[in-house]
Formats: structure tokens, C-alpha cells, sequence
């Protein structure tokens, strides 16, 4: 049976001692550092010990994860860390806390683009950057990334902060298909298009939209979902109710996608075992669990994206390998200071 030994919401400190006291299975275990929620995990997890026997112990965080299993070392506990966004994915391996994935079932699953090259992180699930617009007062049914530095966006566009990693995942792209110069001149653009300092949320976006503070505003898709199907905040129906989904450049290159994944740790106890979980988070069992429960889109190919999903159109993702997005998140950081984004409008 899968155990979750505590639930964290901030970077607790929770020693190495609770795993140890954890009981032995027969099969084994593993031992997870997780970002990810446990609703969605959870379904995950208990399907991967009724196949394997495995038993899962679970520490979930919303920071700091990374860190801990560099500060703990040779003596960490940890045998994956599950995470969000390639600025994480990719952070782990330059934190040196990962070690190679060597898998051929993993190989065979995952496309290319969205592992690295090295195999130090995994991704499982994609996600697209979307334009959430105001189906009162927003008319067309396309739009570009490169559009909304378009004037006549002036005083109508939210965002979350520009430092976010989804703000940074997305400059980083720009950056890679159209270099700095012209992403600093387009970012400076959309910072005097916004109605407001950047801040909240991706659904505060939405929510805001809704209240008439703007007219669109960049979101990843799931979060639609989740807005759509929320029976404790039933406002937050209305919210989604208030937008539309358009996929950016979608006549083009594509929407930006950014990934959720998986790394091994370089010292990982259980590294057998965690090789099995990663080799289950990737098969068709644990990929429909991941569409269904969180509305992302699957990466092993052949798997359907929920209906829900569906519904909201065709996503044509940017191929643009998610590597080549991490070498420049440096660089669209400092952009995002230098324009001073998150300062809001220029007046
Ligand atoms: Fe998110």
C-alpha cells in the first residue's frame, strides 16, 4: 500500500529518519520528492504499486525540493523528484542532483523534445501557453505570441509576473526562434500593452477578464479545466465561462509548450525501483490518469487527450526542442528586468 508519510505545504524540513521508519514491502519501495499535487498523483501511484508491488512513499512541497536533495546529499531519501516546467526540470541537473535515465521502454515512449538529451530529466505531461480572451469583447479567433505587442492591445492584457518560470518558459522560446534584440523590443511592447502590474495566478488572469480589468491574458491550458469542472469555487466556473481559448500561432510554428517531469537523483537508494515508477509514469495506464485528472496533454504518442481537452480545439504544439528553452531562461530573465516588466505600464 502506498503511504504518504506527511503533506507539506512549504519547505518543512522532514528528516530522513521518517522514511527509514516506514516498513519494508516485500517488492520494495520508492521514495518521492513531489511538487505535484497529491490529487493528481495519488491515482498514479496507486496503480503503479497494484502492478509492481512497489510501495510509494510520497513528500510533497511546493519549494524547495531540489535544494533539500542537495543539501541532504549522499543521504538523501529521495529517488525522484516530480516537478513542473522546464526551468525546474532543467534546474535539477544544474543543481547536480540528477543521474541519467537509461530506459529503453522510457526511449521508446518519450519523444526526443521533450527529454534531455542526457536523459537527467523526463517529461511527462505538456501543457500549452495559451490566450485566454474575453468572449464579450474580443472578436478574433486567431491570434500570435508576436501579436500582442500590437498596439491595440494597449490597456487590455493580464499576465502573471514576467520572473514566473511559465513567463520565463515562453521569453526563453522567443528568444530561441526570433534572438535577444527583437524579444526585448517585443517584451518592452507587451509590458506597455498591459492593463496593470503583472501579478496573481494563472486563473486570477481569467478572474480578471471576467471582472473587466482586461480583455486577455496568457494561461496554461489546464487551468481551464480545473476552472471549468470546481465545485468548491463554483465562481470560478463563471470565470472560464468568461473566456475563450485561443491557441497562439497556431497557423505557424505552433503554441509554446512547456512540460511536467520526472528526474532520477544522482544518489538515488531505491534506483531500480525508480526506474520502474518512471518507466510506469510514461506508459499508456499512468498517461490517460494524467489527461483525465489534470487536463494535460499526454506525451507518449497514441495516448487521447480528455474529452474536455478536446473540446477546447486542436493544439498544435512548437517542436522547438525544450532544451534549447532552458539555455535561454538566463537570458529572458534579464530581459524581463531590463524592460521592467513586472514594474506594469509605462505611462
Ligand atoms: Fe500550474
Amino acid at each position: 500500500m502506498r503511504k504518504t508519510l506527511r503533506a507539506l505545504t512549504g519547505a518543512l524540513a522532514l528528516t530522513t529518519a521518517a522514511f527509514a521508519a516506514a516498513p519494508a514491502s516485500a517488492d520494495g519501495e520508492v521514495n518521492i520528492y513531489s511538487y505535484r499535487q497529491p490529487f493528481l498523483i495519488e491515482p498514479l501511484l496507486e496503480a503503479f504499486t497494484a502492478e509492481t508491488g512497489i510501495k510509494t512513499n510520497v513528500v510533497f512541497a511546493s519549494k524547495g525540493l531540489g535544494e533539500r536533495i542537495a543539501a541532504e546529499g549522499k543521504n538523501s531519501p529521495a529517488d525522484v523528484l516530480l516537478t513542473v516546467d522546464i526551468g525546474r526540470l532543467d534546474g535539477a541537473k544544474q543543481l547536480g542532483i540528477t543521474q541519467p535515465v537509461v530506459s529503453e521502454t522510457v526511449t521508446a515512449n518519450i519523444p526526443d523534445h521533450f527529454r534531455d538529451p542526457d536523459g537527467n530529466w523526463i517529461g511527462l505531461t505538456t501543457r500549452a501557453r495559451i490566450v485566454y480572451a474575453s468572449r464579450d469583447r474580443v472578436d478574433q479567433d486567431t491570434i500570435t505570441y508576436e501579436d500582442l505587442a500590437d498596439p491595440k492591445w494597449k490597456g487590455r492584457l493580464c499576465t502573471r509576473s514576467g520572473q514566473h518560470d511559465y513567463t520565463i518558459g515562453l521569453i526563453a522560446s522567443m528568444i530561441a526562434h526570433h534572438g535577444v534584440e527583437e524579444t526585448e523590443e517585443w517584451l518592452a511592447k507587451v509590458r506597455d500593452n498591459l492593463a496593470r502590474k503583472p501579478a496573481g495566478n494563472d486563473r486570477a488572469q481569467a478572474q480578471a477578464i471576467y471582472a473587466g480589468e482586461c480583455d486577455i491574458a496568457l494561461g496554461n491550458t489546464y487551468y481551464m479545466g480545473l476552472m471549468e469542472t470546481n465545485d468548491k469555487e463554483p465562481e470560478q466556473q463563471e470565470w472560464a465561462k468568461s473566456v475563450r481559448i485561443l491557441f497562439p500561432n497556431a497557423d505557424g510554428r505552433g503554441s509554446h509548450v512547456n512540460l511536467s517531469g520526472v528526474v532520477l537523483t544522482k544518489h538515488a537508494p531505491n534506483k531500480d525501483n525508480a526506474i520502474r515508477l518512471i518507466e510506469f509514469l510514461t506508459s499508456e495506464e499512468a498517461q490517460r490518469l494524467y489527461a483525465e485528472t489534470n487536463f494535460e496533454y499526454p506525451v507518449t504518442p497514441g495516448v487521447p487527450v480528455a474529452e474536455r481537452v478536446q473540446s477546447w480545439g486542436e493544439l498544435k504544439a512548437d517542436t522547438l526542442p525544450l532544451a534549447e528553452i532552458a539555455k535561454q531562461r538566463k537570458a529572458a530573465s534579464e530581459l524581463v528586468d531590463k524592460v521592467g516588466f513586472d514594474d506594469g505600464p509605462a505611462s
